[in-house]
């Protein structure tokens, strides 16, 4: 049986967002800063980081799948969702929930780099610095966690667990014999 082990608290994670805010408004003093939020895994985080950050703030969305029902990459990369507008000459944000093997955001950097924005950098609540397959330069990370597969505060195992407000380590338990 799969059991969420809490890893992160809702405080935790709210205290480092409203950290991470305050860093971004200082950095981006002018707006709009157009924030990409990854589709699913990324709208918990999405909703909160933007509402700590000063500078006027655009929000968009772009679904990518690259993993299915498992637990590790396919290392197969597809755009579901586009963006709806154009992102060119201006300040972009990329907003991801977790860096893991790095292949998602490899591909995305180089998709939005193509449509000329004025500035592009990534930040990821989780990063898993362990699990790295392509190297990618990420600004702003929330926490580094090892190489342990999460779920909560948007982020997934086959579509379940992502309204948890903490964020949990998956763990295999045998439930206990009935008394
Ligand atoms: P990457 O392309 O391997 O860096 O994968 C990044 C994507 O994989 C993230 O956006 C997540 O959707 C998913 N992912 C990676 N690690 C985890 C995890 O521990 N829990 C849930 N989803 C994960
Ligand atoms: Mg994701």
């Amino acid at each position: 049986m799969l059991v969420p082990r809490v890893f992160l608290t809702s405080e935790q994670i709210q205290k480092r967002i409203r950290d991470m805010g305050q860093q971004i408004t200082k950095d981006y003093p002018d707006g709009p800063l157009y924030l990409i939020a990854i589709l699913k895994g990324a709208f918990m985080f999405l909703a909160d980081l933007s509402r700590s950050i000063r500078t006027p703030t655009r929000v968009e969305f772009i679904g990518i799948s690259s993993y299915g029902q498992n637990k590790t990459t396919s290392g197969q990369v597809k755009v579901t969702k586009d963006l709806d507008v154009s992102i060119e000459n201006h300040h972009v944000l990329i907003v991801e929930d977790i860096v893991d093997s790095g292949v998602t955001l490899t591909y995305l950097v180089n998709l939005l780099q193509q449509r000329r924005p004025k500035s592009l950098r990534i930040a990821t609540l989780l990063d898993k610095p362990d699990r790295r397959m392509r190297p990618v330069d990420v600004t702003y990370v929330g926490f580094r966690i090892p190489d342990e597969f999460v779920v909560g505060y948007g982020l997934d195992y086959a579509e379940d667990y992502r309204n948890l407000s903490d964020i949990c380590v998956l763990t295999e338990e045998t439930p206990e014999a009935p008394a």
